[in-house]
């Protein structure tokens, strides 16, 4: 069975005071229990925080180049991260693809680099609410993840993580109903089954995101083909991130 996965992606959220905070108050609290637990700080502190945290949280990167290395003024690389025990990277955020043009075309090189240095890649997909209310969502969805995940083997993405998120949920406090988010991670699996096969669809993690909290949060993880949360402004606090990581027991 595919085990629940809850990671936090802090966004461009908290300074060095708030970090030591943090890590030190989720080590007292956090248990041993069936979910993984992963956060993606800015990627300034994600070395130090994976130090810390050892075995017990996977830290992860907000986003991952498409090259290895050379002159890319500000970028960090897949090799860079799996050198410094990064195992995780969200690629394909829509918050990348608004104030960065990163498109699908981009977002499948990032993959093939996180791949290639052993990163799981969280692939972010998600439509706009104009995509909704048209009716296309689905469309638009399978869409981006058909030309994100082309070319690419099974084996390669044996550890895909896919996280929708639509657009309109993120930040806006509208979460889309547990029927709606239902909806459309069946339509991903029947996606993933078709471009793979079914074993893989069974086996692949697919997130939802979008103002996931305490309160939502277990009608939307008790659907079927909802395997955990990519959770955003309930991350940033300790209380709040593992009353969702409870949740998804
Ligand atoms: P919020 O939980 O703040 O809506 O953000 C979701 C998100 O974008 C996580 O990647």
């Amino acid at each position: 069975m595919r085990k629940p996965l809850v990671a936090g992606n802090w966004k461009m959220n908290m300074d060095q005071n708030d970090v030591n905070a943090f890590v030190s108050e989720i080590l007292d609290k956090i248990s041993a229990n069936d979910v993984d637990v992963m956060i993606a700080p800015p990627a300034l502190f994600a070395a130090g925080m994976q130090k810390s945290f050892g075995d017990k949280i996977r830290v992860g990167l907000q986003d991952i180049s498409a090259h290895d290395s050379g002159a890319y003024t500000g970028e960090i690389s897949a090799e860079m991260a799996a050198s410094a025990s990064i195992q995780y990277a969200i690629i394909g955020h829509s918050e990348r693809r608004t104030y960065h043009s990163e498109n699908d075309h981009l977002i499948n090189t990032k993959i093939q680099s996180a791949i290639k240095h052993g990163l799981v890649p969280v692939y972010c997909c998600g439509e706009k609410l104009e995509e909704r209310e048209s009716g296309n969502h689905k469309e638009v969805v399978i869409s981006q993840i058909s030309e994100a995940l082309q070319g690419f083997s099974e084996d390669q993405l044996k550890d895909l993580v896919v996280a929708y998120e639509p657009v309109w949920a993120i930040g806006t406090g509208k979460t889309a109903t547990s029927d709606q988010a239902q909806e459309m991670h069946e339509a991903i699996r029947n996606c993933l089954s078709e471009l793979f096969s079914q074993a893989f669809a069974e086996k692949t993690r697919i997130l939802y995101g979008g103002s996931c909290k305490p309160s939502n949060a277990s009608e939307i993880f008790s659907q079927p083909d909802v395997d955990g949360g990519l959770i955003g402004g309930a991350s940033l606090k300790v209380d709040d991130f593992l009353a969702i990581v409870e949740a998804a027991k």
